[in-house]
């Protein structure tokens, strides 16, 4: 069974993975990646962020985006845009640039109109604004915070919807895969978004996981959301654990796989499910998080792990 075809006979939308422009080059691993029936949907992990779009003001850059996104049409897949505003990989020139209020908010809806409407018609979804809290439910201190309080995430919004009024506009994040303050916060930012008529359509749940270390009621917070009238996808899925893999581990992984998808397809308002890349071989994992790896549902061969399983038994 294939990953997108068994989500599509679910009754979701897609099954996807993430991908780099570096990977592209690996014969085996673009295999995988162009096959349709195994990942339905892509999303570019770099390639579409400040740092790479528009290194200096008003100088944009889409090569490495564009690239990813004629390999997604050429494969009938669909995208989703990664990201508008975030507070990593944002260029020095936006950080220090010890701008005024009016010039920071033309700078952010310059960023992302040129950004999102780059790509008019050809993503289904954004995620406009990334990691926007701390883990304890504030608002995350950057630039955009520090100089214009949390309407920077309206302005983000507003410009990404005039720039391409059908792609959905996500607030995506991590640690909100379970209840708790950081879920709560999400879930009073959207209310407040929606009273007030800013545009909101998704929230994105990254699920960067832990082997054995899963949230309880992964569902329950996912209908928490779409209660709100948004929908929800997970968006970054990967479960690392302590190296080396053990068959023990792997086999909790499988597990673990299996509730993060089930909780997805017992919710219909949740979309689908994207991987964070689909090979050890390529996870930001052991870069990120040293001595720990092995995150993904391939191995560094290629060869599909007790995971792979899991996400199949999952849909
Ligand atoms: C990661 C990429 O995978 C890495 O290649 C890069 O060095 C750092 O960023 N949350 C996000 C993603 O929203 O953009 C991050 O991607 C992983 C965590």
């Amino acid at each position: 069974a294939k990953l997108h075809t068994v989500a599509k006979a679910a009754g979701k939308l897609y099954f996807g993975s993430a991908t780099d422009n570096p990977e592209l080059t690996n014969v085996q691993y673009i295999s995988i990646l162009n096959d349709s029936a195994t990942f339905g949907q892509i999303t570019p992990a770099n390639s579409l962020k400040w740092d790479a779009t528009e290194p200096a003001r008003g100088d944009f850059n889409f090569s490495g985006g564009d690239q990813i996104v004629n390999l997604a049409r050429a494969n009938g897949q669909l995208l989703r845009g990664h990201n508008c505003v975030w507070h990593s990989q944002l260029p020095d020139w936006v950080s220090d640039g010890n701008f005024d209020a009016a010039t920071l908010t033309s700078i952010l809806q310059t960023h992302c109109s040129t950004v999102v409407g780059r790509y008019q018609g050809e993503m289904y979804s954004w995620d406009v604004v990334n990691e926007p809290f701390n883990d304890d439910g504030t608002m995350r201190s950057f630039v955009f915070t520090d100089t214009l309080g949390s309407s920077y995430i309206d302005i983000a919004l507003q410009a990404a919807k005039a720039a391409d009024p059908n792609t959905k506009l996500y607030i995506n994040d991590f640690n909100i895969e379970g209840p708790g303050v950081k879920s709560t916060a999400m879930q009073n930012l959207v209310k407040d978004l929606k009273s007030r008529g800013i545009p909101i359509d998704g929230v994105g749940i990254q699920a960067h996981l832990i082997v054995g270390e899963l949230p309880a009621d992964i569902q329950q917070n996912i209908e928490a959301f779409t209660a709100l009238g948004v929908e929800v996808a997970i968006t970054e899925l990967d479960i690392r654990m302590d190296l080396p893999a053990t068959p023990d581990k792997l086999a909790q992984q499988k597990t673990d796989y299996q509730t993060v998808v089930s909780a997805c397809n017992n919710v219909s308002e949740c979309i689908g499910v994207t991987i964070w890349d689909f090979s050890d071989l390529v996870s930001w994992i052991p870069g990120t998080f040293p001595g720990q790896g092995a995150a993904c549902p391939w191995d560094e061969n290629f060869v599909k792990k007790p995971a792979y399983d899991g996400i199949v038994i999952g849909f």
